[in-house]
């Protein structure tokens, strides 16, 4: 697997950034409008998803992001032909499906987990899928068992080989009773992605309900899948034989409004997101809220602003949807740094999605780890020796530090807390921002903020 900063060069490279490290000076309030396009965690499967059709697919609202070039690389090196039309717009014509190897399919994967969710699209299509070494932002362990066992009860065959892993269907998928053991975003997709074109009918239990979930069945739909959403996490599929291309608007990325309402926050500014809605953030917009944070819901996105006063501590978990979302905390803590108070913050979807705050302390933040469930209810984590609660302490002012970028949403609220600190900060390898934000260079730029970008 490729270092840290290996993985952030590519990263940025592939969107044209060429810098790995940004000095900034803070203390400048981000004032301004930012336009979102869709949600990288919808775009990408929905690119996936085209494999499945007879026909080309028209995916609309398409980020220049680098995980959106790299499930583009992997689909080309399947036979899929990728055009752009405009400036966000892609065609995917799936009419040559072929397989790839192993070496070409690691090269292109990089370390992105995409490769797991070719496996029903390509089982159905060739009979065959391979997926290397998988990587991803390192926010904890991160396994597959989830998705190996459903594409096992589907009927699909595991061989586990050196450089990582052959799938194949002998007899065919057939539609099968699943039930997850923890409501994952990833492996409620991949039975989504197989049990469309399975023969017979599949049962999801404890499928998770994002609203890019929903919106990947939208797309499923629009493609001739029979789906059903029921109460009580269960999804009823019922195979069909045929899929046809789709034509589809990415719904927005409500990962990247979270974080630039943050960074409003913590800079004392007021952003507003063009593209923002408020139905698949309502969580959110009641901690923000919470917090002191004030916003304005107009037709065409939201503004996020600080209305003045002091900002106050919360206690929160970050769950599954409608939960608070665990890619949300990290841009917000650096706000809860200046809340006047103790706030609490309990990470029960990833074991380790706390690394970012170590620059947070170099930056002067009060921030405590700690390895019990604080705050809220006992989580999957609690007995288990990871730091999943982290107490904070405010208000503080942040000073400027040399950080590096550790993921993708650390690394944003790296960026925050710098221009919300007293002074200079240089923060590395921050190509690895690139994956889910796009331009958030020029974004940053057109917002005021200060500083020089170095190769
Ligand atoms: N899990 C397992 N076994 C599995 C799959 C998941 O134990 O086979 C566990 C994970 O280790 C984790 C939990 O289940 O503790 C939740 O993982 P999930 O599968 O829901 O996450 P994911 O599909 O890998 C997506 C997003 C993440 C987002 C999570 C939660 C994409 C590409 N990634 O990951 O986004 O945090 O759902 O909503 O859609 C990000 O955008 O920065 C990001 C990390």
């Amino acid at each position: 697997m490729n270092t840290l900063l290996e993985d952030a060069q590519a990263a940025g490279a592939s969107v044209g950034l060429t810098a790995d490290r940004i000095t900034l000076q803070g203390g400048k309030p981000l004032v301004g409008r930012i336009e979102l396009k869709g949600a990288k965690n919808l775009v990408t499967k929905a690119m996936v998803a085209s494999l499945l059709g007879e026909t080309p697919s028209e995916l609309r609202s398409v980020p220049e992001i680098s995980d959106v070039r790299v499930v583009k690389g992997l689909l080309e090196v399947h036979g899929v032909k990728v055009s752009a039309v405009g400036d966000d717009t892609l065609l995917l014509d799936p009419a040559n499906v072929e397989s790839a190897h192993f070496e070409v399919i690691d090269a292109y994967a990089g370390s992105s987990r995409i490769p797991i969710l070719f496996c029903g699209p390509l089982l159905h299509r060739l009979g065959e899928a391979f997926i290397p070494d998988l990587g991803g932002c390192r926010i904890g362990d991160r396994p597959i068992d989830f998705h190996l066992e459903s594409l096992r009860r589907f009927g699909a065959v595991v061989d586990k080989q050196p450089q990582g892993i052959r799938l194949t269907a002998p007899n065919g998928l057939k539609g099968a009773k699943i039930e997850l053991a923890y409501p994952s975003v990833g492996a409620t997709e991949q039975v989504l992605l197989t049990a469309v074109r399975a023969e017979g009918t599949t049962e999801l239990r404890g499928a998770a309900v994002e609203p890019e979930i929903m919106d990947l069945i939208n797309i499923l739909q629009k493609m001739g899948a029979i789906i059903s959403v029921d109460t009580d996490r269960v999804i009823r599929i019922e195979g069909v034989e045929r899929l046809e291309g789709f034509k589809h608007t990415a719904l927005f990325d409500r990962n990247e409004a979270a974080s630039w309402a943050a960074a409003a926050l913590a800079t004392n500014g007021d952003i507003f997101v063009g593209g923002a809605r408020q139905s698949e953030m309502l969580t959110f917009l009641n901690v923000f809220r919470k917090v002191g944070g004030a916003f304005e819901i107009q037709d065409d996105g939201i503004r996020f602003y600080h209305p003045g006063g002091k900002l106050k501590p919360v206690i929160i978990e970050t769950d599954v949807h409608p939960g608070f979302m665990t890619d949300w905390q990290q841009p917000l803590v650096v706000a809860l740094t200046k809340a006047e108070g103790v706030s609490i913050v309990h990470e029960t979807v990833y074991e380790q999605r706390f690394g970012f705050t170590d620059a947070l302390v170099d930056m002067g933040a009060h921030i405590q780890l700690h390895r019990e469930c604080l705050g809220g209810a006992q989580c999957r984590f609690g007995q288990r020796n990871f730091n999943h609660s982290a107490v904070i302490v405010g208000p503080t002012e942040l000073h400027g530090a040399d950080v590096v970028v550790p993921d993708l949403r650390g690394g944003f609220s790296h960026l925050i807390a710098a221009l919300s600190a007293e002074g200079t900060s240089t923060v590395s390898n921050v190509g690895i921002i690139a994956r889910g934000y796009e331009n958030f260079i020029e974004k940053l730029r057109a917002l005021g903020a200060d500083f020089v970008l170095e190769a």
